[in-house]
């Protein structure tokens, strides 16, 4: 059967962790390489034990970044600082900002066609710096570079779920905009199975969306950010990557691309997944009235993150 070669970029984290687990137990995966600062080496002595066929090796330290990066077909990106309460996703940015350049620089350089799926936040920020540093390297393709905002719609399933008493994986919402507090734009209108709330319990829900990720930051009272629930859904991203690069047709996930559908320059919307990554972008649909007054207040706000990643790279590389 054919390949599939993962990086795991920030793999001992506590979001690294958990999806090197699920990328271990994916039986598409034959390659599991798996990169970070610290005990990369024991993560994958621990993982390389599970019975299944992906050959798991981990590298450490930035003498052996470029070697974890050799081959790789998709590289995931979870590396970086999480969140505390009180601190938003931007607040991440100058930490996080020159990890991600790093870690591109290297992947344009090693491994130019693979896929790119980042995760560290801001992601509205951090996937226009792994584009700006392809550009930068001549190899820039904005079809392959890719803002992992799945936890967005995995979150609206399980709360439109729950609420409606459908079981949430029958759910599908599709979440647009960008991956950070207003600019998530759930659209329950187009939801699937069709599900109606009242104008009060709509506002509630799409608060409750776009705020998630701060829920589990207050729950984890200062040890960090949501780490299983990403990983489960940078699971479902990757296996769908991995689905589309072996000719499954489709496949669609929303995700944080560049993008022409609105004025921001990158933007999530469902993308339909294919060999070359982005196959065809399905752009926005029919937007209910709330959720063109979403998209309007989303818009600068996602453009002034974008303008901020694509200064960094511009100031520092
Ligand atoms: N290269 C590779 N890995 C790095 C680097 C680097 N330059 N710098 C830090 N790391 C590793 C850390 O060693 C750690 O193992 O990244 C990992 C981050 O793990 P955690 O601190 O547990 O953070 P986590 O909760 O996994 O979140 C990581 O994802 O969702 C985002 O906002 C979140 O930006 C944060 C990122």
């Amino acid at each position: 059967s054919q390949s599939a070669r993962v990086a795991v970029m920030g793999a001992s984290g506590g979001i690294g962790q958990p999806l090197s687990l699920l990328l271990k137990l994916n039986p598409a995966v034959t390659h599991l390489n798996l990169y970070d600062i610290v005990h990369t080496p024991g993560v994958a002595a621990d993982l390389s034990h599970c019975e299944t066929r992906a050959v798991t090796q981990g590298f450490v330290g930035d003498d052996q970044l470029k070697a974890s990066l050799e081959g790789a077909e998709i590289v995931v990106i979870p590396a970086g600082v999480p969140r505390k309460p009180g601190m938003t996703r931007d607040d991440l940015f100058n930490t996080n900002a020159s990890i991600v350049a790093n870690l591109a620089k290297a992947a344009a350089e090693v491994c130019p066609k693979a896929f790119v799926a980042i995760i560290s936040n801001p992601v509205n920020s951090t996937v226009p710096i792994a584009s700006e540093i392809y550009k930068k390297a001549g190899v820039y393709d904005p079809l392959r570079i890719f803002g992992v905002s799945t936890l967005d719609v995995v979150r609206a399933n399980a709360f439109l779920g729950e609420a409606k008493g459908v079981d949430p994986a029958d759910v599908n919402c599709p979440v647009v905009g960008g991956h950070a507090g207003i600019t998530i734009i759930p659209l329950i209108s187009q939801c699937s199975p069709k599900i109606e709330l009242p104008e009060d319990k709509l506002k509630a829900m799409t608060e409750r969306i776009q705020d998630a990720g701060t829920e589990v930051v207050k729950a984890k009272a200062g040890s960090g950010s949501a780490t299983l629930s990403m990983a489960y859904a940078a699971a479902r991203f990757t296996d769908s990557l991995i689905k589309a690069t072996q000719g499954q047709s489709g496949v669609v996930e929303c995700s944080y691309v560049a993008s022409d559908v609105t004025e921001a320059p990158y933007f999530a919307t469902p993308i339909l997944l294919g060999p070359n990554g982005v196959a065809k972008n399905l752009g926005l649909g029919t937007l209910s009235p709330f959720e063109e007054g979403l998209l309007k207040a989303a818009i600068p706000e996602l453009k002034k993150s974008i303008a901020k990643g694509v200064e960094f790279v511009n100031k520092n590389y």
